[in-house]
């Protein structure tokens, strides 16, 4: 049986997120995310966690290397860390694809120069390769003709985080002991043991 009065840790978390959000937390709506590369080694990037459909998920280009990391690795660490409350999330997720109508529809919403950058990955290079020169690049992105009204290319990609594990820690007690909780997802609900923090 799952643990009686364990609170949702999705709802625990996007309870502080809105809290942080209130208090103008720059870190609110980002995570760290972590994976490995094809050579074995972490790789961890700043991106924007978003909500989508009550869910969490993350928005990129599928040209990046770390999709297909993303795509294929049994699980993935994400941090999120919100500095105006003082508590740490960890979670351990797998992920599944969010439905490229969501992804074009929501894409759609985004700044006209990162429009224009996706469209470059697919057409000119790939995210994360190299080019000559800033002001090659530039000029490249400049000379890109696209079709108006922009619409998404086909490698704009989203993933829906589905965590396994959440970690929370809370710096802010009183006693100054901090408060470290592990939730587990089991097949009746979640789980939670106490940690040393
Ligand atoms: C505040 C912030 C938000 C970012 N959000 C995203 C994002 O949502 N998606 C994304 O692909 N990259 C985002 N980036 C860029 C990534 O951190 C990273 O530089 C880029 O995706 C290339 O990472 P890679 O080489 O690990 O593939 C963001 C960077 C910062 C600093």
């Amino acid at each position: 049986m799952a643990d009686d009065d364990v609170r949702d840790p999705l709802t625990l978390l996007a309870d502080d997120r809105a809290r942080a959000r209130e208090r103008d937390d720059p870190c609110a709506s980002l995570c760290t995310l972590a994976s490995v590369d094809a050579a074995g080694h972490p790789q961890a990037r700043t991106l924007v966690l978003r909500d989508v459909d009550d869910r969490l998920a993350v928005f990129g280009n599928e040209t990046s290397p770390k999709w297909q990391q993303m795509a294929t690795a049994a699980s993935l660490a994400v941090v999120v860390w919100l500095p105006t409350l003082q508590v740490q999330y960890r979670l351990q997720c797998t992920t599944r694809p969010v439905p490229k109508p969501r992804v074009h529809e929501s894409w759609l919403l985004r700044p006209e120069t990162p429009k224009r950058l996706d469209w470059f990955y697919t057409r000119e290079a790939a995210q994360s390769t190299a080019v000559a020169s800033r002001e090659a690049l530039l000029a490249k992105l400049e000379g890109l003709t696209l079709r108006e009204p922009l619409l998404a290319p086909r490698t704009a990609a989203g993933v829906f985080l589905e965590p396994a594990a959440i970690e929370r820690l809370d710096l802010a007690t009183d006693d100054g002991v901090h408060d470290r909780v592990l939730y587990r997802r089991q097949a009746d609900g979640w789980h939670t043991v106490t940690l040393v923090p």
